[in-house]
């Protein structure tokens, strides 16, 4: 079935090349979904040399686990490893069909790498982001094609979160549309299409909630008595999984929020001390006890 607002799907087109700008943690996670689910190389790229090498490691360990449990054979193992490549430089994106970019969650940034990225490949190659908050529109409105640009931003952990929103920017053509729902289908995501205002759908709604749990520990209240309260309500309580989508992501998407929306988000300063502490998450690893 078409989800609501995708296209006609004739309108889509084949993808058999995939470039990947970043090699963080989302960008290792994405091409690892690529490789095994579109079958076709994968070339990863980063400005920082031991990143892309830690990156390009990630997704092989990644397959060879898979393996060892039985769920690859050896030698889809040696034929999915061999289709995922790193390179520093975008050269290897000539004849990509789509690049989707990963890279620190600012716009500036993004457009200077869609704007390499632009110059290197070819005139109908579709360029998404997988931005967790930015306008998509403005993040294509430097480039000579604007029409090629989509978001397509996935959830953490990517291999086992069902959702994919699609967001067309203003300048979004039909066939980019068509190329973003399809690739979705074939990722086996369940695709909705968000429209192109601050945050989407779903970090808008997990602002709030994460946002009113960061509020009470504000106010006061232990981090651990907030997550236990939330037993049985949702798979993750807020603080465990904003340790997992990374404090300062979760950061940088509730100050989008409350620029967007002052009157109802909150930016808090316990979220900030943690970001500002350099620590990945309000537990200790180790002992599993709050850091705060
Ligand atoms: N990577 C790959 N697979 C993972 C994984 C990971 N990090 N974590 C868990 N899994 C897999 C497990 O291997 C297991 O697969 P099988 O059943 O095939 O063996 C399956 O997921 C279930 O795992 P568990 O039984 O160990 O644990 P669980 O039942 O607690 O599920 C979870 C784990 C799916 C992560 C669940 O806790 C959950 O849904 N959490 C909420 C995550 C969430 O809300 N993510 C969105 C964050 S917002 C975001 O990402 C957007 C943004 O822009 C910031």
């Amino acid at each position: 079935k078409r989800p609501a607002g995708a296209p006609d799907r004739s309108l889509a087109r084949t993808v058999t090349k995939v470039g990947i700008v970043g090699a963080g943690l989302m960008a290792g996670q994405l091409a690892l979904l690529v490789v095994q689910r579109l079958q076709v190389p994968v070339v990863l790229t980063d400005v920082d040399e031991a990143r892309l090498a830690q990156g390009v490691g990630y997704v092989h360990a990644e397959l060879e686990k898979l393996a060892g449990k039985g769920r690859l054979s050896p030698d889809r193992l040696r034929r999915l490893s061999r289709l995922v490549t790193g390179s520093v430089d975008k050269a290897g994106f000539a004849d990509a069909d789509l690049v989707i970019e990963a890279v620190f969650e600012e716009m500036a940034v993004k457009q200077q790498v869609f704007a390499e990225v632009e110059a290197v490949v070819g005139a109908e190659c579709v360029l998404a982001t997988n931005t967790s908050s930015l306008s998509v529109t403005e993040m294509g409105s430097r480039l000579q094609h604007p029409e090629r640009v989509v978001g397509l931003h996935f959830f953490n952990p990517v291999a086992v979160m069902p959702l994919l929103e699609v967001i067309p920017g203003e300048h979004t053509d039909e066939a980019t549309l068509a190329t973003a729902f399809a690739v979705g289908a074939s990722l086996r995501k369940t695709c909705i299409r968000a429209a192109d205002r601050p945050s989407f759908v779903v970090n808008r709604l997990l602002g709030r909630f994460m946002g009113e749990a960061a509020r009470i520990v504000d106010e006061g209240t232990p981090i651990e008595v907030v997550d236990r309260a939330f037993a049985g309500l949702a798979p993750m309580p807020p603080f465990v999984l904003i340790g997992l989508v990374g404090p300062a992501i979760a950061l940088h998407n509730g100050e989008t929020l409350v620029r967007a929306f002052p009157d109802r988000f909150w930016a808090s300063p316990t979220l900030k001390r943690v970001v500002e502490s350099g620590r990945r998450g309000f537990y200790d690893l180790s002992s599993g006890r709050p850091v705060l």
